[in-house]
């Protein structure tokens, strides 16, 4: 049974691809490469044991991709990750994100219906949730008005495929929304590859630790949580890459509750920034060099995931821990600058 992964050679994407593939599952990966490297095929190989096929495409180009489409005519089922992702950039250039994140949907969507592809899961996040009046949160807490155009097109995804199974009954989907992925593979063959300066917290943290960085700016410690510093629900990658393979049995075994249905992928736990650094500290035995500034403009104060819904309906949990998944994101920057070095 053949999956297509859109944005498979990306980090959720790479490590949904050795998911699926250690299930049994063929796997496709079409992706642009504007935010990732071809040379992640042979290192899911190396894991695997299989090089997944690969197209360069860009979904947001309606006739590459229905030439895709028109060519790869066994594909049951298809894993939306390519979007562009970066809140910051999404702020400062808001038309780039919604044409490359919405059109490249639509794209897919209309294939989908011309191929009678019945089966979509989507790349959502936690972001469509700003900052919930009630924690945990669950999937039927409010949706507030996103905080950038990045978050905007996820909420506006959601709705155009809710929209479109709906109109054609033949179809269904699946919505995860991600909390904060972190941390890499055990083998630390893949792991997170952000290009220039990272926006998000562990992969800063580890370069910092490793020299590529001069200090970690902590940004803020005056949020009323317990030690002052923002709350995260951190999810080890490779938990919520399995997420992606039971939602895709889900829908292809006719489990599916619902033509269109959302899960929240946490781990139920939120931690502060500071039990993140102190947690990367225990683990690598590294003292990090860190400085506590403003508040990031955007940023929410505490959010975590109520996993009721997950657990009981996808029979899946996190089971990696903070600390495993600090582990794993330093063992991945280390193995990153023995590349580097050559060894
Ligand atoms: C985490 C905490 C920062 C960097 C992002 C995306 C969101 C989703 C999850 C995709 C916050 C603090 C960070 C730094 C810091 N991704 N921080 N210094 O913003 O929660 O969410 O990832 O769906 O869309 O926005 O993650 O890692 O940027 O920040 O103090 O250098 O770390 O203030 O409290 P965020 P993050």
């Amino acid at each position: 049974m053949k999956i297509l992964v859109t944005g498979g050679t990306g980090y959720i994407g790479s490590h949904t691809v050795v998911e699926l593939q250690n299930q049994g599952y063929e796997v496709i990966i079409a992706d642009n490469l504007s935010n990732s490297h071809e040379n992640v095929l042979d290192h899911i190989a190396e894991i695997s044991g299989k090089r997944p096929e690969f197209e360069k495409l860009d979904f947001s180009d309606p006739q590459h991709t229905n030439n895709f489409f028109d060519k790869n005519l066994d594909i049951k089922g298809i894993i939306h990750f390519a979007a562009f992702k970066a809140v910051g950039e999404s702020v400062k250039n808001p038309l780039m994100y919604y044409h490359n994140n919405l059109v490249s949907l639509m794209n897919i969507l209309n294939n989908m219906s011309k191929h009678g592809i019945e089966n979509i899961v989507f790349s959502s996040s936690c972001t469509v949730y700003g900052q919930p009046e009630k924690l945990p949160v669950s999937e039927d807490s409010p949706i507030q008005k996103a905080w950038s155009p990045y978050g905007n097109t996820k909420q506006i995804s959601e709705d155009i495929i809710y929209d479109t199974l709906n109109a054609d009954q033949r179809l269904k989907g699946i919505a995860l929304r991600y909390f904060n992925p972190i941390g890499a593979h055990e083998s630390a063959k893949i792991g997170e590859l952000p290009l220039g300066v990272p926006n998000n917290l562990v992969p800063f943290i580890t370069q910092t630790a490793i020299g590529i960085r001069d200090q970690l700016k902590v940004f803020g410690d005056d949020y009323n949580t317990p030690d002052g510093t923002a709350i995260r629900d951190y999810i080890h990658v490779v938990d919520l890459a399995k997420a992606h393979v039971i939602a895709v049995d889900r829908m292809i075994s006719g489990k599916g509750k619902k033509a269109f249905e959302v899960f929240n992928l946490g781990t139920g736990n939120g931690y502060s920034v500071m039990e993140v650094i102190k947690s990367f500290e225990k683990v690598s035995g590294e003292k990090l060099n860190y400085k506590i500034v403003d508040r990031r403009p955007g940023d929410v104060e505490q959010v975590w995931a109520d996993t009721t819904f997950a657990n009981n309906e996808l029979g899946w949990k996190a089971e990696k821990g903070l600390d495993e998944m600090m582990a794993s994101a330093w063992k991945w920057e280390k193995a990153l600058k023995e590349k580097e070095s050559g060894l």
